[in-house]
Order: C-alpha cells, then structure tokens, then sequence
C-alpha cells in the first residue's frame, strides 16, 4: 500500500501521518513476530516508527533495529532519553519469563508493568546520560542517525538546561540526530512550549477528542506528534455510546454506519485525531497486524470518508462535557 508521504521532518526522508509505535511489541511472543508486525506496519504504508529505551523494557529498540536492517533509508525514527529500563528488566531471560507469565495471566500486564515503572531510573537528563543513551540507541537501533531525538517525560527545567541543549545541537551539527523536542505527559509538555524552548520545537503529547491540545501547541509553534486515541478516546465514547443506545441509532443513522461492527468506532476516532493533528504525525500502537492494516486504513481515508469524520465531529462535539470523565 503506499500512503502519502509527506517532509514532516525538514531533513529527513519523507514519511506517513500515521506512525507506529512499539509499546505493544512486548505484547508478542516470538522476536519473528515482532519483526513480523514492523513489517505489517510498512507493507500497510506506514513510514515512521516511535520507540524508546524503556519500550519493551529495553528490547523494543533492538526489534526496530532488527527490521530496520533493511529499511533504514525508507523509513523515519524516533527515540527518547532520560528514562531507562532497570537493569533486572533490560535482561533478554527476564523479559521471555515476563512474556511467558503474561500469555498464561494477561491480567497481570498492568501490574508487571507498573512493577517496571517504578524500577525504572527516570529523569537522567545530563549531557553525559544523553549521551550515553544516544548510543546505546544508535548501536541498538543499528542506524547512524536518530531522526527525532526526545527528552522522555522532562520538566520545565530539563527542557531548558543548557547543557543539554548544547549536546543537542553538536549532535544535530555531527548529524546523529536531525531534530529534537520533548515527549511526555502534556501539563508539562504545555509548560515547555509556553516558556518557548527550543527543545519546544517538536512536541509529543496526548491529543483525541476527550483532550484536545494540539491546536494550542501548534499557535505556540510547535510541530505536533499526537497519541492515546484507542487507550483512552475508544473505551470511554463506546462505553458512552453502550449507556446511550437513543444517540447510537441517531449518529449511525446520520453516519450510514453500525458504530457496534468491529473497528467503526476506532476508525472514527483516529480519523478525528488525525483532521485534528493536520500535517503531524499520530502514532498508535497495537500487536495485531488485522488492527495495524485497519488503522493504515484510516489514514489513507478508505476506512471511513472524510466526510464520515467530520460528521461526527459535529455530533461527538456538544457531547464533549458528558463524556469526560
Ligand atoms: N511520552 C511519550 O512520548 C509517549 C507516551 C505514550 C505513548 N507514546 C507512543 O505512542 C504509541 C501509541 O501509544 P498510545 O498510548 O497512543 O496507545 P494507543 O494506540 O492509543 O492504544 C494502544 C492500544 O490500543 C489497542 N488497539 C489498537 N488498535 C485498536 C482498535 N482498532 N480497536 C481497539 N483497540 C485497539 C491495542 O491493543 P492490541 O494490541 O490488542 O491491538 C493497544 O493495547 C506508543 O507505542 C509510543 O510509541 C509516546
């Protein structure tokens, strides 16, 4: 499939609106079939991939680096610092026995998880910690350049220190990265694009219906990467929607579509996302190449109609206040 391609990135390759991200990796058994799942997201058009040292607690870079091998110069990639995988997590035999654990007890995803998260070493944002990271990423990776390099969850003060934005800027000078922003949860991210620092230049947040931010950060001249529409937009509106059977039949009348088939919902939603971040990228994530192809889908408008996301933009609109949690 070939979906448009666009120069998000001024220096980079072209790449696709929609990019994929590997938090869901660790979700997959075999490291073919994460490979495997890389490759659906490029055979289905997508061109940009979004990862970290901590994703995958820490295997979710050498995966990419493995498909990358073969798809470097077709493809655009980002990769944050400042939060590390502990060590315990980062080994291979742990991560199969956390997978094992998981197919045999899925519910215990979020606990596992939230174990990792509170070993993790978070906030290491000196130039000499950058570094580092910057080339376990780049060995990891098996690449020569990062094309968007992000400060992982910082705040106002390692977004402006002026030791990192020295090293960030002889890195962008040697060519190991092209650009680089800040990623993380948006009260800060909003505090760092307000004091207009030049890591502000490209921002990742979450944006979907239920919080919609980009708009404000795009007025603040930042480049936009947007996630969180199916993790937090798609279970509230359908649960919404299950609670409020009168306004299903309106809205599926008025959109000529049955919101209860598999996917129409999700489809609506990252379609909303995507009019909303027009010209950025929206990055989802799922470990299952039927969803990753659907998503492609969407971004290429066959899923659902232009015309069909704007519809319901308009109904989901005056709904907004009675959906947010
Ligand atoms: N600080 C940061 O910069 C930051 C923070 C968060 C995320 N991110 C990036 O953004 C990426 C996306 O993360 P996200 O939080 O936005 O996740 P998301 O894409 O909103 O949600 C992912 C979840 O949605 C499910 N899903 C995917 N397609 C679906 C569909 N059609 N219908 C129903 N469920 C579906 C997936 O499950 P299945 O696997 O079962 O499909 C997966 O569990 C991450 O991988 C990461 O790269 C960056």
């Amino acid at each position: 499939m070939q979906m448009n391609l666009l120069k998000i990135f001024p220096t980079s390759t072209p790449t696709s609106r929609l990019g994929y991200g590997t938090t869901s990796l660790m979700a997959v058994q075999s490291g073919q079939e994460r490979v495997q799942l890389l490759e659906c997201a490029y055979d289905a058009g997508i061109r940009h991939y979004d990862t970290a040292p901590y994703y995958g607690y820490g295997e979710a870079e050498m995966v990419l680096g493995e498909f990358l091998r073969k798809k470097r110069d077709q493809v655009t990639v980002t990769t944050k610092f400042g939060i590390q995988p502990p060590a315990m997590v980062r080994n291979r035999l742990v991560n199969q026995l956390a997978r094992k654990i998981l197919g045999i007890a899925p519910s215990l995803r979020a606990v596992l998880s939230k174990k990792a998260q509170s070993l993790s070493k978070r906030g290491s944002f000196s130039a000499e910690a950058a570094r580092t990271s910057l080339e376990q990423s780049l060995k990891s990776l098996g690449t020569d350049r990062i094309d968007l390099f992000l400060l992982h969850e910082p705040n106002l003060h390692d977004a402006g220190s002026s030791e990192i934005l020295e090293f960030l800027e002889r890195e962008v000078t040697r060519g190991t990265i092209l650009a680089y922003g800040c990623g993380g949860e948006y009260s800060m991210i909003r505090e760092i694009a307000q004091a207009g620092l030049p890591t502000s230049r490209w921002l990742q947040f979450e944006d979907h219906v239920l919080a919609p931010h980009v708009s404000e950060m795009r007025a603040l001249g930042a480049n936009c990467i947007t996630y969180r529409t199916f993790l937090k937009a798609l279970p509230v509106v359908s649960q919404w929607l299950d609670a409020n059977p009168k306004i299903r039949s309106e809205w599926e009348v008025a959109l000529g579509l049955n919101l209860s088939q598999d996917g129409v919902l999700a489809a609506l939603l990252l379609g909303l996302s995507m009019q909303a971040n027009n010209g950025g990228i929206v990055l989802f994530s799922s470990s299952r190449c039927d969803r990753i192809r659907h998503a492609a889908r969407v971004a290429d408008e066959e899923a659902v109609s232009r015309e069909q996301v704007q519809r319901f933009a308009n109904l989901i609109a005056p709904m907004i206040k009675d959906l947010s949690p």
